[in-house]
């Protein structure tokens, strides 16, 4: 038994998941009419709605009691205080420094770091702002018209993501696109429309040493040198970054450069400078709004008692599904298209931080860990995996999520959007009993054989848990405490499991092997002692390489 598994909090909460594993979540509202008011909470422009799930006052306390002892209330102050909660590679976790007020003091290593982060944001918006008022000029003097972000992971998911969810409040003259796959088709596809001499490239990684990162950045390098010659860089490339010396290295003047700082993790950066791309679309503004949003997400989780704090419902919830149900995944349903990235961000941020199975210990864990987060926009989604959702046999707990008003869809529009939205919690919850589809056959003129023969084809089990999020509007600062939400959720459920959630080894063994594949398929390295499966296909893809 782990330190984990071995807690009276942990047996209780698997004894609430055996005791309502079958509970028919309609009579629980039945009996309860307050259930849905009492299992709903609403903070930073959000409502949430919990109540469709298999829970009760004795299994919720028995998660919060959970949460308590495994630490998540002294684990949140150490994250928040500057502890290097990331022991295996002794870091800070300060990402909430980020989008913290000028006036606030966080410190790190015995100093206060918001002055510097505010210096970079202020330096950043001015910099925005000269692209976007034309100020900043292209090698032949025109104003910049796109922009390219060439960054992979948390150096593109994120800013990719904001980009896509704020498109109403995106500079209608500036043009972003996001390369980020080693695959040349991507960079190609998108150089192919552009005009270097009005063309920014913003190279972002954190670590400037990312293989699929500068390979596209070198390629652009060389596609605008091709059009306006060395000198035209200074004018065209800019770097985001932790690594001058490799920012410097690569050819990108430090002057050109904005930085971050190693208790940023790649994942939880895009209220850094890997934000620019955001900035640049939505300017300074809307950006301050995004961190101010995120900010006040961060005083909920901080200060909210744990009954009464979103990501710590949340968190435990699926806690609860995962290690109490047999969960293995978790839906993301966003209904609103501008968050068709959503899932793929969330994707990254929880799953790279949570797929871990030894603990912070060293002790192998003997329990599921996180999920597979899996998504898209929720109504494409009804049309296409929703018949699993309903009538599968896996158990999958979605979050719905859309936002009450959307000024550029049309009332017709916004009300079949969210009838439906409505709907499928519903749906979900109260199934259609065998009772209700004989009545509805029998309605229809069927006999009883066909009816028999149809009807089991025909219910829904139903007591399928959901969580509903109401957004006021898909505005920067609501969705900056979205996404800070769920920044927490991780957290919380990373603690809990007892895992690091702010390492990512797990990625480098496939770049190591990658680096010696490489040079094999190149010829410029003998044959490499693989298994035979690979070299038998590493010799296939050599010959259509012709190496
Ligand atoms: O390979 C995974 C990863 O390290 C992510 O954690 C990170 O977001 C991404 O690569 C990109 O890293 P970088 O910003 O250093 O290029």
């Amino acid at each position: 038994m782990t330190a984990l598994t071995a807690l009276p909090a942990w047996q209780d909460m698997l004894t609430a998941a055996d005791r309502l594993a079958d509970v028919d979540m309609r009579q629980a509202f039945q009996h309860d009419p307050e259930r849905a008011a009492r299992y709903s909470l609403s903070a930073c422009g959000m409502l949430l709605d919990y109540s469709k799930n298999r829970i009760d006052d004795a299994a919720l306390a028995a998660l919060f009691e959970l949460a308590r002892a495994t630490g998540v209330e002294e684990q949140r102050a150490a994250m928040f205080s500057g502890q290097r909660i990331n022991a295996t590679e002794d870091r800070a976790v300060l990402h909430t420094a980020l989008r913290a007020p000028r006036e606030a003091v966080v410190e790190h290593a015995g100093e206060n770091v918001v002055p510097a982060v505010h210096a970079v944001l202020d330096r950043l918006s001015g910099f925005a702002q000269s692209v976007r008022n034309g100020e900043w000029r292209g090698f032949d003097g025109h104003a910049i018209t796109d922009i390219v972000n060439i960054g992979i992971g948390g150096s593109d998911l994120g800013p990719f993501m904001v980009c896509e969810a704020l498109k109403d409040y995106t500079a209608q003259h500036l043009r972003l696109h996001f390369v980020s796959t080693v695959d040349g088709w991507q960079l190609a596809n998108v150089l192919a429309g552009l005009n270097p001499a009005t063309t920014l490239f913003i190279v972002a990684s954190k670590t400037f040493t990312t293989q699929e990162t500068l390979t596209n950045a070198r390629a652009a390098r060389a596609w605008l040198v091709a059009a306006g010659g060395e000198d035209a860089v200074a004018r065209h490339f800019v770097a985001v970054s932790t690594n001058t010396e490799a920012v410097c290295q690569f050819g990108i003047d430090p002057a050109n450069m904005f930085g971050f700082w190693n208790w940023v993790g790649g994942r939880y950066s895009l209220w850094s400078a890997i934000g620019l791309p955001i900035l640049l679309a939505i300017g300074d503004i809307h950006f301050r709004a995004l961190l101010d949003g995120a900010h006040a997400m961060d005083r909920h989780f901080a200060t909210a008692p744990l009954h009464g704090n979103m990501p710590v419902i949340l968190a435990m919830l699926g806690v609860y599904y995962v290690n109490g149900m047999g969960a293995a995944s978790h839906l993301i349903s966003p209904y609103n298209q501008p968050l068709h990235r959503l899932p793929a961000y969330l994707q990254q941020l929880d799953m790279e931080s949570n797929g871990k199975t030894v603990r912070l210990d060293g002790d192998a864990v003997d329990y599921q860990t996180g999920p597979i987060i899996w998504g898209e926009p929720g109504i494409n989604a009804q049309h296409a995996y929703y018949q699993l959702l309903h009538q599968g046999s896996q158990l999958i707990p979605v979050d719905f999520i859309a936002a009450l008003s959307n000024p550029r869809s049309s009332a017709e529009h916004q009300t079949i959007l969210l009838a439906n939205f409505l709907a499928q919690t519903e749906a979900l919850m109260c199934g259609k009993d065998a009772a209700t589809v004989r009545a509805e056959l029998s309605a229809q003129g069927l006999d009883e054989a066909a009816i028999a023969a149809l009807l089991p084809h025909k219910v829904f089990a139903g007591n399928r848990p959901t969580n509903t999020l109401l957004l006021d509007g898909l505005d920067p600062h609501t969705l900056g405490g979205l996404v800070a939400m769920y920044e927490h959720k991780v957290f919380v459920q990373g603690v809990v499991w007892g895992v690091n959630s702010y390492d990512q080894w797990g990625v480098e063994l496939g770049k190591q092997l990658a680096r010696a594949i490489e040079a094999e398929l190149r010829g410029t390295a003998p044959a490499g002692r693989h298994d035979a499966s690979t070299s038998r296909l590493i010799a296939h893809v050599r010959s259509a390489l012709g190496t």
